[in-house]
């Protein structure tokens, strides 16, 4: 069993995160590249509280498998899962050193790449992704945006958080995010290079890496307008890949 993390101490609290605006923007750049995962077996590496992995379930994936190595998250996705059975199974792992768990159509990496410091623990979970994926599976990756533009950060608070520099690691820009939720809570993460992750997945074996354009719902920019959305746009905190795994 991994050391407790950061995240045993936000456990329930990151559910409020999806709808906050940067969560709204998030989920819908997510769905615009996602596989269509209707009969899929999907794996959600760093599924947390399982947000994602109960929507992947009632999109229609056949199999969902949500993996986490901080307990707190996964007791939530687990209480979730009592409350409304959606046949969803969870396992602590650590990404970086997971097994093969089976094989899977979708993979899923929704932040977790975001939280490794150092480059070869980074190509390890990329290695691990692809190496649960079948020949010709899907990963679908949301990392920290490789080109933030620290400038235009200051009006995130308006997007729900407010993000600032840590240490520069030599490899990769830490960071310190705050959630302003009700409670506010926070967690560090990693912003890599642009290029590391196309350099990892294709390492890793995967192929056709494509990033998508950031996605604001049509029911959002009519309601707070398009100058709200104008910075995120420009300036989102989320970089979302979709991938595929070499065919035999
Ligand atoms: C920002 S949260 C996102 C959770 C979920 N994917 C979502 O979007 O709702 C990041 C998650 O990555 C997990 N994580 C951090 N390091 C990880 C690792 N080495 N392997 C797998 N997951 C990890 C954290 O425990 C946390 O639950």
């Amino acid at each position: 069993m991994s050391e407790p993390s950061q995240y045993d101490r936000i456990g329930e609290l990151y559910e409020q995160v999806k709808d906050l605006p940067m969560g709204i923007a998030e989920r819908a750049t997510l769905l615009s590249a996602l596989p269509d995962p209707r009969d899929r077996r999907v794996l959600d590496v760093g599924c947390g509280t399982g947000a994602y992995s109960r929507m992947f379930r009632r999109m229609g994936a056949r199999q969902v498998l949500g993996v986490d190595p901080a307990r707190e998250m996964l007791a939530y996705a687990r209480e979730a899962e009592e409350r409304e059975p959606l046949g969803i199974s969870y396992e602590a792992h650590d990404g970086t050193a997971m097994a093969k768990l089976g094989d899977f159509d979708l993979v899923a990496a929704i932040w977790p790449l975001g939280h490794l410091g150092d480059r070869e623990s980074y190509d390890r979970m990329v290695a691990n992704l692809a190496a649960n994926l079948v020949p010709g599976g899907h990963l679908v990756a949301v990392v920290p945006n490789p080109e933030t533009d620290w400038d235009r950060l200051a009006d995130y608070p308006g997007y729900g958080l407010s993000v600032t520099k840590t240490e520069d690691t030599g490899e990769c820009q830490g960071c310190y995010v705050r959630v302003h939720g009700d409670p506010p809570f926070e967690f560090t993460g990693y912003i890599w290079p642009p290029g590391v992750f196309e350099e990892s997945c294709a390492a890793a074996g995967l192929t056709g890496l494509r990033r998508h354009p950031v996605v604001i719902p049509e029911s959002e920019l009519a309601e707070r307008g398009p100058e709200f959305w104008a910075t995120l746009r420009a300036n989102p905190m989320f970089a979302v890949f979709t991938a595929r795994r070499a065919e035999g």
